[in-house]
């Protein structure tokens, strides 16, 4: 069957030093998406600032960006640049400013567009480029929007949470600098690492995975298992935080062309209803999702393959002994402290996980009764 991929925009920088690319970029204004006074107190916005103006690019900044960004702040974020009229857009920080910052360019360009239904389907998302480029320089290593035409954004008034993927909205340019990870927190490391590890896993198993998807989370699994519990430990090591950066691209990269499957599904679903976060959600799931993938042949075989590599028992096993080593809770039920609003809403949770995009590249696909008791088994633990 014909392939075709798109591995990301035109050029991924990384390594010590990759911010120093800014220096030669050519362009007359820059607007820079954050979130995080980190970011700024440790002096790394103040870099970015620097290598632009060495650059001849003038620039400002759009601060505020909260965890799960709302269409109201991506369209106030598109005023500001309809305002400022920037040739580039730099995103800096996790996967919201990412996000966030690459639906504001879809909005930036296209004026007309008013609301988030104008991006979802059956719409397109328009041409873009014709004002901005667009430029992301992550702080944590997880959701690897830089290398993703991927973007979920909420609308908090009408309750709504959207996952949006279109390859024009693949950044031009991916700057991975391991400094700026650095400042994360453990808890941090350890919930985006996990983002990492499960699009690794997902997206080598997934229905669509070939040779080249496979390449690359093969190699991203095996690292990042070796690499994630480092990071956690010695947070200012730059060449774990290096390694981690890298292999969460390189993740991104496989799934941006196979998808995943239904650990994603679960977590994108406890994120929309009881708005458990992406990182921790995919952490707390993806074991029993293993041992639930395991009746596929396919899946088994591929699990048994790495369990080898990394010198385990079983995956499911190394996988319960990472999220102990990380502090990340065993079961959902953990989490949410809530057993009454989980059953009350343990069948809307399934019915959204079924339906989500992910589910249809999950090895085994489950009905709708089966994804319930599974999602029973996360909550309370087997
Ligand atoms: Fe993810």
């Amino acid at each position: 069957m014909m392939r075709p991929m798109k591995l990301a925009g035109d050029y991924i920088v990384f390594g010590e030093g990759a911010l120093d690319y800014l220096e030669q970029i050519e362009g007359k204004k820059a607007i820079i998406v954050m979130n995080g006074r980190v970011l700024k107190t440790n002096g790394i916005l103040d870099t970015i600032q620097e290598k632009l103006k060495k650059a001849g690019i003038e620039s400002t900044v759009f601060d505020g960006i909260e965890p799960e960004p709302s269409i109201q702040t991506v369209l106030r974020g598109a005023k500001a640049m309809l305002d400022y009229q920037p040739d580039w857009i730099i995103a800096l920080g996790g996967g919201s400013a990412m996000d966030a910052a690459k639906a504001m360019w879809v909005y930036y360009e296209h004026p007309e567009l008013k609301t988030l239904a104008d991006i979802c389907k059956p719409n397109k998302i328009p041409k873009l480029r014709g004002k901005a480029r667009m430029i992301c320089i992550p702080s944590t290593s997880g959701t690897a929007s830089e290398v993703s035409r991927s973007i979920v954004i909420s609308d908090k008034e009408n309750n709504i949470k959207q996952g949006i993927g279109d390859m024009e909205m693949m950044p031009d340019i991916a700057l991975l600098e391991p400094k700026v990870t650095a400042s994360m927190p453990p808890k941090i490391t350890a919930e985006t690492g996990f983002d990492a590890l499960t699009h690794a896993i997902e997206a080598y198993v997934s229905r669509r995975a070939d040779d080249l998807t496979d390449t690359l989370s093969e190699k991203a699994i095996l690292e990042i298992f070796k690499y994630l519990p480092l990071a956690y430990e010695h947070g200012d090591n730059l060449h774990y935080r290096e390694k981690m950066l890298n292999f969460s691209m390189i993740a991104g990269l496989a799934f941006t062309n196979c998808s995943l499957g239904i650990v994603h599904s679960i977590a994108h679903s406890f994120g929309a209803v009881f708005n458990v976060s992406h990182g921790l959600a995919n952490g707390v799931v993806l074991p029993y999702v293993i041992r639930f993938n395991e009746q596929s042949e396919y899946a088994k075989k591929k699990y048994d393959g790495l369990a080898e590599r990394i010198d385990k028992e079983s995956l499911y096993e190394a996988l319960v002994e990472l999220k102990r080593q990380l502090n990340i809770p065993e079961t959902m039920q953990e989490v949410l402290k809530d057993d009454e609003a989980f059953e009350k809403n343990l069948q809307l949770v399934a019915e959204k996980s079924v339906e989500d995009g992910c589910t249809k590249t999950s090895p085994v696909i489950p009905d709708l009764e089966t994804m319930k008791n599974l999602i029973r088994e996360v909550y309370y633990g087997k």
